[in-house]
Parts: C-alpha cells; sequence; structure tokens
C-alpha cells in the first residue's frame, strides 16, 4: 500500500473530513436541507436509487449506509418504506449534523463514528446496507472493506453501491485537454485531496490532506463476489452523479461511463 499502512491513510482522511465538516452545516444548503428533511416524504435520492433500491421487495425493513456522511441518504430510506437503522461514518463532525436532521425528520437511526475498518461488535444486521458515491475512493483497499460490509446484511438481504464510474478518474476536467486520458486506469497511489472536500466545484481552500484511491470496476464486483455475496446486477450509466466540473463528460457522441449501480444478495441460510 505504498509504504503506508491502512490505517496512516483512514486517520488522514477522517481528519480531512472533519476539518470539512464545518463548511456543510451552514449556510442556506444546510438550512435548506434542515427544513426538506423535516417535510414528510422527505428523499435526496434520485431516480435511478430510488428506483433500484425501491424494486428489491425490502419494505419494513431496516436499513444501514456505510459512509453515510450527514445522514440525509439513509434517512431518505424511509421514504421507501425502510427503517433507516445505522449510519456509518468516520467523521463525527459529520454524524453530528446528521442526528440534527434526524431530528427534523423525526427519525432515530444509531450513528456510530468509526473508521469501517475496525467497527464495534455489536451493530446488527440488516437488510439492505447502502454505499453511495463518494466512498469507495477513500478506502485504500477494498477486500477488507466488503467483508465489514457483508458482515452487516442479514441473509436474504441486498448490497446496493451507486457510485461514480472508475473510468472518470482518468480525466482531469481542469487539465488543458480534459477529454485526453490524464491518468492511468490501473493507477494504484492514491490521489493526494488537499482542498476542503465539498461538492459545488468550488475551492474553499485548503484543509487537511485526504488520499483517494482508484479501485476498476472488476476490482470492486471481485471484492464484493469473494465475500460470498451473490452479484445480481451491474449497471453502468451515462449519467454524472459527481461534481459538477465533471458534467463536460456527459451527453457526449463518444460517452464514458460515468456513474454505476451494483446489487448483491446475500444468500439464505448464511449465518
Ligand atoms: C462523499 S461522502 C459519501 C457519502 C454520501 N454519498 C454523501 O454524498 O454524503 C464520503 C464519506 O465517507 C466517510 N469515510 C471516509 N473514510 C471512511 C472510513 N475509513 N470509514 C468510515 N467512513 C469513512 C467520510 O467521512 C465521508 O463522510
Amino acid at each position: 500500500m505504498n509504504g503506508r499502512r491502512r490505517e496512516d491513510y483512514t486517520a488522514a482522511n477522517r481528519e480531512a473530513w472533519d476539518a470539512s465538516a464545518p463548511l456543510h452545516g451552514q449556510g442556506a444548503a444546510w438550512e435548506a436541507l434542515l427544513a426538506a428533511a423535516a417535510q414528510p416524504g422527505f428523499s435526496v435520492l434520485d431516480e435511478h436509487l430510488t428506483g433500484i433500491v425501491g424494486g428489491l421487495g425490502l419494505d419494513g425493513g431496516s436499513a444501514v449506509q456505510i459512509c453515510c456522511n450527514n445522514a440525509r441518504e439513509l434517512l431518505s430510506l424511509a421514504s421507501l418504506g425502510l427503517r433507516p437503522a445505522l449510519g456509518i461514518d468516520i467523521s463525527a463532525g459529520f454524524l453530528d449534523q446528521g442526528r440534527k436532521l434526524a431530528e427534523a425528520a423525526g427519525l432515530s437511526p444509531r450513528l456510530v463514528a468509526s473508521d469501517v475498518y475496525s467497527l464495534p461488535q455489536d451493530l446488527g444486521r440488516h437488510d439492505l446496507a447502502l454505499i453511495t458515491i463518494g466512498a469507495l475512493g477513500w478506502m485504500p483497499e477494498l477486500a477488507a472493506f466488503f467483508r465489514v460490509v457483508a458482515g452487516l446484511i442479514a441473509p436474504g438481504g441486498a448490497l446496493v453501491v451507486y457510485e461514480t464510474h472508475p473510468v472518470l478518474e482518468m480525466f482531469d476536467p481542469a487539465g488543458v485537454d480534459p477529454h485526453a486520458p490524464a491518468t492511468s486506469y490501473f493507477e494504484r497511489r492514491p490521489f493526494e485531496v488537499p482542498e476542503l472536500i465539498t461538492y459545488d466545484g468550488t475551492d474553499h481552500g485548503p484543509g487537511k490532506t485526504g488520499y483517494w484511491f482508484v479501485h476498476t470496476l472488476g476490482d470492486v464486483v471481485t471484492a464484493c463476489a469473494a465475500t460470498g455475496l451473490r452479484v445480481e446486477r451491474l449497471t453502468e450509466y451515462p449519467h454524472t452523479i459527481r461534481e459538477p466540473e465533471y458534467d463536460i463528460y456527459a451527453g457526449r457522441e463518444a460517452q464514458v461511463p460515468m456513474s454505476f449501480s451494483l446489487v448483491a444478495r446475500m444468500p439464505e441460510g448464511v449465518d
């Protein structure tokens, strides 16, 4: 792992996310989110994720989100008939915001601040495990990550991953020629992320340096399947779920894949 231990990377990433958290918990966008969370049927999930989760037949089941950030997506699952039971994130600062959103929504998920690689033992097993955009890239390696995730899923339960496509990592939207590949798809050294982390495409200045890893689609599917989860569906999409600067790669004649979803099931009868 480039001479550093997994824990070194996740500790750095914790600092990077905690340093960025205050920016997300204030201002007009935060106030709008807080007000929206208090409305019946609150959901920030897009039509694709809504369709995938809604089609799983998990009505009334419990849900865990790994890397839940401020829990807005976890809380949104209530609109699909699931019980947002557990959110896990390494950043205590974001989970504090999640508690405020949960209170506004009248929901009470357990929100656990922990590195996903070293979770406490008593987190139960759930009918749905959700992983969404911008989670996998913070993971220094995937085999142990997916083993932990699989351990949170009840027999018959499902894993849904809805993520940015790794092919996009080859391109630099701020590069001289943003449409020419700038990095190998197989690059294993992490990208350093020195700026405060936001999603609006604006530079908010320096933060604590975090580390972003590229995992190929093959790495993701193989790590998932190796846990015993049965992969049911892998779908690649032309639409973007990334920051606005990546919009230049959407709607093109020669379209690169921009996002993907993966659905896998824990077989019945597995302890
Ligand atoms: C971009 S967010 C993704 C969540 C969600 N899709 C969103 O848009 O808010 C990535 C989250 O992963 C969390 N994270 C990063 N590394 C982690 C780790 N090792 N264990 C648990 N959470 C981690 C960060 O704190 C951050 O909240």
